[in-house]
């Protein structure tokens, strides 16, 4: 079966196929950053009509790249959110309409679930159980994944998330929109440990984040004669060794809690490559396996929407099909139309 998948819930428009027996067959994505990029930040508006913009061409786009006649898809998985209300509302209302017409299922789709399963679409896939590190400029959470719609969360941020950190404080830092790749980039010319910030919950039991704090003792620190650009790059530095040093150790603590051996990492600051260094000599020293999706997918995509639509519906988890439009700007993914009940 095809499925045609649409992501929306942001700055991304992204769209793909997905078929069971083949895999990927096409995606395409257009990124919204040059829209947004004098305003500092998404302005929602503007995210929406440019979805409206792009959607058609981009679903005729990989319809022909991949050789496809809408007739062939079997069904069409959206973003239903996480994310901005009327950039969702335009995938939504899209999706449900051509199914509607196609007389196939549209599949509501979690966009965090699309992300903590992207890593399955790489060559080397990661099995079920295993723990999942997602980190997006919305969420930061730990995860139990058990299988298609068994995900029990093990901890997550109680203020900012890890993404949203790096967002803010590129933007003290006076760098560009998206803040995380600009400050990724400046780090490397930094000395970490030269300004030190602390490692916010480092050293706690539980496996819960806190990032706002961070971004506050850049600032302080940044205001103390932290301003020349050597001051700048150590504490842009500094910071991304904090963050580092936080999600390394809480996720090193998830995986030894679970019992499991496969440490799965998505979401855009997933990108980083420090963090996956980090990751990475953890999990080799202790035996364990650290699983990425392919960098393309690391941020928002419509394959990873197709693929977990496809895995649902799959695993008999469709739900009922109707035709009514319904978007969620907040949804936990513990929310009973995401899980399955637990075998
Ligand atoms: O998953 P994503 O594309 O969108 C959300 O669902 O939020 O993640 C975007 C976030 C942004 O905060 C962006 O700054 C961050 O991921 N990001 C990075 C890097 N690339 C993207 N953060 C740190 N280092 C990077 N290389
Ligand atoms: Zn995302």
């Amino acid at each position: 079966m095809i499925v045609l998948g649409i992501e929306s819930s942001c700055d991304e428009t992204g769209v793909a196929l997905y078929d069971r027996d083949r895999g990927l067959l096409a995606h395409r994505l257009h990124s919204q950053v040059a829209l947004h990029a004098e305003y500092g930040g998404v302005v929602p508006e503007l995210a929406s009509r440019d979805h409206i913009r792009r959607l058609p061409q981009l679903i005729a786009q990989v319809l022909a790249d991949a050789g496809i006649a809408r007739r062939d898809l079997g069904a069409i998985g959206y973003t239903s959110g996480p994310g901005l209300a009327g950039a969702l509302l335009v995938g939504a209302s899209v999706a449900v309409s051509m199914a509607f017409a196609l007389d196939i299922p549209a599949l509501p789709i979690h966009h965090l679930e699309g992300h903590l399963l992207s890593p399955m679409l790489s060559a080397d896939a990661p099995a079920f159980p295993f723990v999942a590190l997602l980190v997006s400029g919305g969420h930061t959470q730990l995860m139990r994944v058990e299988g298609v719609g068994c995900y029990r969360l093990l901890g997550e941020s109680v203020d900012d998330a890890a993404g949203e950190a790096f967002d803010k404080t590129a933007k003290l830092l006076g760098l560009g929109y998206p803040g995380g790749p600009e400050l990724a980039r400046l780090a490397e010319t930094g000395i970490p440990g030269r300004i030190p910030l602390p490692r916010p919950m480092l050293k706690a039991d539980h496996l819960d984040f806190s990032f706002s704090g961070l971004k506050t003792a850049v600032l302080t620190a940044y205001n103390n004669g932290n301003r020349t650009e050597g001051g700048r790059a150590d504490l842009a530095a500094e910071f991304q060794q904090a963050v580092v040093d936080v999600l390394v150790a809480k996720s090193i603590k998830a995986v030894e809690r679970s019992g499991l051996e496969t440490l799965v990492v998505a979401g855009g600051v997933g990108a980083n490559r420090h963090l996956r260094g980090a990751l990475d000599e953890a999990c080799r020293q202790r035996g364990w396996r650290a699983c990425y999706p392919e960098p393309e997918l690391c941020t928002d995509n419509g394959a990873m929407i197709a693929f977990a639509a496809s895995l649902r519906v799959t695993a008999g988890l469709a739900g009922p099909s109707d035709q009514s439009i319904v978007v969620r700007p907040r949804w936990p993914l513990e929310d009973d139309r995401v899980q399955s009940a637990w075998g």
